[in-house]
């Protein structure tokens, strides 16, 4: 039995690519049950389409409150009987009571190394840090925003005279290996929470050589 995902998009849907790329392996441990996005003209509604898989748009503007549209999505991932549910470029924030119906069954990716650059902007944040590294980080989802235990993380070097659109390039390619390596241990029963920190079990995780920092 795979595990099933459902995946939370409101754009372009790269990382969404990356993990229907990874399911189209027979040998891969997840299979992606539905895609939902809040918005209508998300240009990953068409990626998933083409995979075949099956899309809803839950626009939120149809929902009164926050709650409301949350529930909404909620109804929608359990009536596919979703395991997993992945962030992948969902522009909403979600409430408090969303992240702890789907506790530890709900992952984010974030294009810097958390705790640094929460929010939005987070390469433009890097750059006037003048950090030489970045990268991106898989993490499950707690009611703060950007927060909880890390379950990945592939450091990315800045080079002189990036700009924004240099290095969101440079790191969305490890994103692209990142977060389907992260869902993978995941449906492989290998990740545990323990006191809010991630740890990987079943035998010694060696980090697949693809995620090392790269250029
Ligand atoms: C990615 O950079 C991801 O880290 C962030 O939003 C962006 C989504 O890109 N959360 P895409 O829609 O997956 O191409």
């Amino acid at each position: 039995m795979k595990l099933k995902l459902g995946v939370l998009i409101s754009g372009r849907g790269s990382n969404l690519q990356a993990l229907i790329d990874a399911a189209a392996d027979p040998a891969y441990p997840a299979e992606i049950a539905l895609v939902i996005s809040n918005r209508a003209d998300a240009g990953g509604l068409d990626r998933a389409k083409a995979a075949c898989i099956p899309t809803k748009v839950i626009p939120h503007t149809e929902y009164a409150t926050r709650e409301d549209f949350d529930s909404a999505l909620t109804a929608t991932l359990r009536a596919a009987d979703v395991g997993l549910v992945c962030l992948a470029g969902f522009m909403r924030l979600l409430t408090a009571g969303f992240a702890e119906d789907w506790h530890d069954r709900l992952i984010n990716i974030h294009p810097s190394l958390l705790p640094s650059f929460k929010g939005l902007n987070s390469h433009a944040q890097a750059l006037a840090a003048g950090v030489r590294f970045s990268g991106c980080t898989v993490h499950f989802v707690r009611p703060e925003m950007d927060a909880g235990p890390i379950i990945l993380q592939a450091a990315v070097p800045v080079h002189d005279g990036d700009d924004e659109d240099a290095l969101a390039a440079r790191i969305l390619t490890a994103e692209h290996r990142c977060y389907p390596l992260a869902v993978k241990l995941i449906a492989e029963g290998r990740i545990r929470v323990v006191d809010e920190l991630v740890r990987i079990v079943e035998g010694q995780f060696l980090p697949d050589p693809a995620i090392n920092p790269i250029g």
